[in-house]
């Protein structure tokens, strides 16, 4: 079963050590700097990072942002571990996070960037009903929003 929990003593070893492929690094931060990122004050309370878990193994990472924004929820540095993609656990996991925002209740709207050649993950996001605002981050992003 897949789970998003909190990062701890317990797993923020395997957290630093997920790995997407080569080709992939340009997709997202690693592992490494989202985990230093979310230890920095400048993020506490507006974001937290969660360990995506299957069957108790660490397979990823996603970090929520819930008030880095004015009138939006947003997602960020998600990964999955190569040796554990392609078998629908980001989908989940990102159905998971909708699911937390939800329940928060202060917003309506979810926004993600992503970069117009990552197909598998703009193809994933559209699978759980993300949709093309058209329009770009200022660093040519594409920006894709999901009503809660
Ligand atoms: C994008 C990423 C998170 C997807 O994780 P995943 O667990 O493999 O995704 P899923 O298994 O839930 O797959 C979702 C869909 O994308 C497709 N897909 C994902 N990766 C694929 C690949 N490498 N090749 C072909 N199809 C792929 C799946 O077939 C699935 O589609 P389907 O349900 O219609 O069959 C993962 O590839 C990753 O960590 N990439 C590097 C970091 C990154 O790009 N993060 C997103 C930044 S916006």
């Amino acid at each position: 079963m897949v789970k998003l929990s909190d990062i701890n003593e317990n797993n923020y070893e395997a957290c630093s050590g997920l790995m997407c492929t080569q080709e992939q690094c340009e997709f997202t931060n690693s592992p490494v700097w989202s985990l230093l990122q979310a230890a920095y004050a400048s993020f506490k309370d507006k974001s937290k990072l969660y360990c995506i878990s299957d069957d108790n193994r660490v397979v990823g990472m996603i970090r929520l942002d819930f008030s880095v924004y004015d009138d939006y929820y947003m997602f960020t540095n998600l990964i999955i571990d190569k040796s554990y993609q392609c078998k629908g656990i980001a989908t989940q996991a990102v159905r998971l996070a909708l699911d937390i925002f939800r329940e928060e209740k202060k917003f309506e709207v979810v926004r993600i960037h992503v970069a117009m050649k990552n197909t598998h993950a703009i193809h994933l996001y559209k699978k759980v009903g993300f949709v093309s605002t058209n329009k770009f981050s200022e660093k040519g992003l594409l920006i894709m929003e999901y009503s809660l």
